[in-house]
């Protein structure tokens, strides 16, 4: 499933004035730590128009009215977050990371685990699933025969209940697996009407639970990983944030777990526990204490 960031025209009337953006993007930040700048009041506008519509609402006074005191509140900020949230993703994002998974953290894991045999990995922005399942895949050909002696975990959460659901399904339009690799396509997928839908051993590997990144007490709740991943969501937050879900992934990882994020993202200036691994392209960190 794909959105883009780009500005989309809107038929209705509905405009926002700058103290309305200024109210909502802090509920916004409040919520979710998504921080919204100064040029992307047009994403709210325009993603939200057809919900002021919906809602019969004249203006956004009345929508904050009702986001922030109405008998409502928690079921509108998941309608809100399922439309505000920028949800691109796809298939083997960014292989030459992902090379870097399968071929050096990977088999480090299965020699460092392989008493216990267990494996566990946290997709924590997975969106409509394409992530955690490409970590699937890459696990499932790695390990071969294998993989009947090992427990593999794999952990999709995202804080939009809409792309969870998509993934759930397991079935991709043409459009998604556009840039898949015709033996991976052959080997995971099996077309249907024009459809793609995952193999069943493969949708068997993720399970999928909603996640706000905010809540570090809710993220508890799922214990502690070997890999995390958290690609193209830092970019949303704003420091004080990025600082919090980072500190709680250590608190998260074992010992010598790692930490992938997206190319554009970094832990600079985060005063983090955490050994870069020095491979271009690897956007990778071992936790170091
Ligand atoms: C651009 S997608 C990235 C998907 C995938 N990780 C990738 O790199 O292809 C960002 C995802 O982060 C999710 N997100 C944004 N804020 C979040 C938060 N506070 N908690 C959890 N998920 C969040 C969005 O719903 C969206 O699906």
């Amino acid at each position: 499933m794909t959105t883009t960031g780009a500005a989309p025209t809107t038929t209705s009337s509905h405009s926002m004035t700058q103290a309305q953006f200024d109210k909502l993007r802090k509920v916004v930040y409040d919520r979710a730590g998504i921080h919204f700048q100064d040029s992307k009041k047009y994403v709210l506008e325009s993603r939200l128009a057809r919900r002021l519509e919906e809602l019969e609402f004249d203006n956004f006074d009345q929508y904050l009215l009702f986001l922030t005191a109405g008998p409502f509140q928690m079921d509108e900020f998941q309608e809100m977050f399922n439309r505000i949230t920028i949800n691109e993703t796809s298939f083997f994002r960014n292989e030459p990371q992902l090379d870097v998974f399968e071929k050096q953290v990977l088999p480090r894991l299965m020699e460092t685990r392989s008493t216990h045999k267990t494996l566990r990995i946290w997709s924590s922005a997975s969106s409509s699933g394409e992530e955690p399942y490409t970590l699937a895949m890459q696990i499932h050909r790695s390990l071969g025969v294998r993989l009947a002696d090992w427990r593999i975990e794999i952990l999709g959460t995202d804080i939009s209940e809409k792309v969870l659901l998509a993934a759930q399904t397991g079935k991709y339009p043409a459009y998604s697996v556009r840039g898949v690799n015709p033996m991976v396509l052959q080997r995971y997928f099996k077309e249907e009407d024009g459809s793609y839908q995952i193999d069943p051993q493969i949708m068997s590997m993720v399970r999928f639970e909603k996640l706000n990144l905010k809540d570090r007490i809710a993220a508890k709740r799922f214990g502690q990983f070997d890999v995390i991943f958290c690609r193209n969501v830092l970019i949303y937050f704003d420091d004080e944030m990025r600082k919090s879900v980072i500190e709680m992934f250590h608190n998260q990882l074992a010992q010598d777990g790692t930490l992938f994020i997206g190319h554009s993202e970094s832990l600079r200036n985060l005063d983090v526990k955490f050994e870069p691994i020095p491979v271009p392209q690897a956007f990778a960190y071992v936790k170091n204490a």
